[in-house]
């Protein structure tokens, strides 16, 4: 008797396994949090970067070529976003020149990680892939950017962001580059 049970819910649990696992494949278009994994533990916080990615709605179903399109783009809402503060900081500053500077350094060095991931994002279009790695801004602007204003809380925060934001395109640009490389012709 007992062991009739549990042949049951062996079979019944053989039954649960097999379903999950083709659940499993048939969602396997999509970006795996294994996926997610391999990438994030390139950067400087696997959570925040897992956070952004799976922020992006696009992201649990979508294909190589998407995957690197999401990740230029949270990187670009991120370099628009510092690019408007230290806009508005630098617009907003009288009296304080040095304070100015810096701001109007943050700004110009913005300017330039946007330019930068405008061109990632065409070569991605274009899906020259190997390319897309050498066209990111890397992370120097941003530290460049934050060395040179005075330290608050708020943009300690959006230079983190920016960071992560940063390292999470490279990572991905490496992670589609290779699979693309990898993959049977
Ligand atoms: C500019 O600075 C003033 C005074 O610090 C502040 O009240 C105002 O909200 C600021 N404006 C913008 C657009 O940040
Ligand atoms: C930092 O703050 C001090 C004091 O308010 C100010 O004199 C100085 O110009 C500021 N420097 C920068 C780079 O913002
Ligand atoms: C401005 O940015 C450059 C990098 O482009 C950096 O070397 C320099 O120290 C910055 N200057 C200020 C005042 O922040």
């Amino acid at each position: 008797m007992s062991s009739t049970l549990t042949a049951l819910s062996f079979a019944s649990l053989s039954f649960f396994f097999f379903f999950s696992a083709s659940f499993f494949i048939s969602h396997c278009n999509g970006v795996s949090q294994q996926a997610i994994s391999t990438v994030c533990s390139q950067t400087q916080s696997d959570e925040l970067c897992a956070s952004l990615l799976n922020g992006d709605p696009r992201t649990a179903s979508a294909d190589l070529p998407l995957f690197s399109l999401v990740s230029i783009e949270l990187a670009q809402k991120q370099a628009a976003r510092n690019l408007e503060t230290f806009a508005r900081l630098r617009d907003n500053t009288t009296g304080d020149s040095q304070a100015q500077k810096g701001y109007a350094n943050c700004t110009s060095l913005y300017g330039k990680v946007e330019a930068d991931l405008r061109r990632a994002h065409e070569l991605s279009e274009a899906k020259e892939y190997e390319e897309v790695i050498k066209a990111g801004p890397g992370s120097s602007p941003a530290y460049d950017c934050f060395n040179g204003v005075n330290f608050t809380l708020s943009l300690g925060e959006i230079t983190r962001d920016m960071l992560i934001a940063l390292e999470t395109f490279a990572s991905v640009a490496s992670y589609v580059a290779q699979q693309i490389r990898s993959r049977p012709a």
